[in-house]
């Protein structure tokens, strides 16, 4: 069996900044700050539902975060204010370099996945929008075993859906949480390093790789399979 990719979606293939747009018309120039809390607030729902055992879609999380990054700044919005932006976390864009690099990877002959918090209705829905999903084999959801990253029954499930081994299955995430995971249960991860200033976790669990762009990734995997 050769290599199975494993690629996370918000913050590594689309991005979630994709909303600022939107934002910076509702709120001014207050959208940076608020985008970065209500992204921080989603994921932070998301490991408390997962350490509660109370599962809910991740869309929820993003809706409970939004609420919360509104109140924390003191604002209100009206009810259809929040649908247009809930509505625009279903869009977003893809990061430019990510057909490029999917497309090196499907062609080099590696196994390809999206795996998410996501429910796989709106992965799917972002992959369509964002013109990639013809390089998938498949989409696979944390939520279809009701928990979320970095739960290792999450990691687990998608071993087991994309019926590889640990040892040939790469996590490629901008999410050091999920590289950790990834790590912590027996895959491979590549730490995709968005931006200069984003920061790896000091912990003992680190990336088997780090890269910038997609574009690099099928050199760094060939590199570290040796
Ligand atoms: C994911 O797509 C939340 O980025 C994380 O699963």
């Amino acid at each position: 069996m050769g290599v199975t990719l494993a690629f996370d979606i918000y913050g590594t293939l689309i991005n979630t900044e994709g909303v600022l747009d939107l934002l910076k018309k509702q709120i001014g120039e207050k959208a940076p700050e608020f985008s970065r809390i209500w992204r921080d607030k989603q994921l932070e729902y998301s490991f408390r539902r997962g350490l509660m055992n109370k599962h809910v879609d991740f869309s929820i999380c993003t809706l409970h975060a939004l609420e919360y990054a509104v109140t924390s700044f003191g604002m209100t919005i009206s009810e259809s204010q929040k649908k247009d932006l809930m509505a625009a976390y279903k869009v977003l864009p893809a990061f430019d370099d990510v057909k490029e690099g999917l497309k090196l990877s499907k062609d080099n002959g590696f196994r390809i996945y999206a795996f998410s918090n996501g429910s796989t209705s709106d992965i799917e829905g972002l992959l369509v929008n964002a013109g990639i999903r013809e390089y998938f084999t498949g989409v696979i959801s944390a939520a279809t075993v009701s928990s979320f990253k970095p739960d290792p029954k999450v990691y687990k499930h998608f071993l087991e859906s994309a019926d590889t081994g640990a040892d040939q299955a790469w996590m490629v995430s901008s999410n050091p949480f999920d590289v950790i995971g990834a790590v912590s249960a027996g895959m491979k991860a590549i730490w995709v390093k968005r931006s200069a200033k984003n920061l790896f976790d000091p912990w003992e669990i680190q990336p088997t790789a780090t890269i910038e762009k997609l574009t690099d990734l099928v050199k760094c995997v060939k590199s570290k399979k040796r």
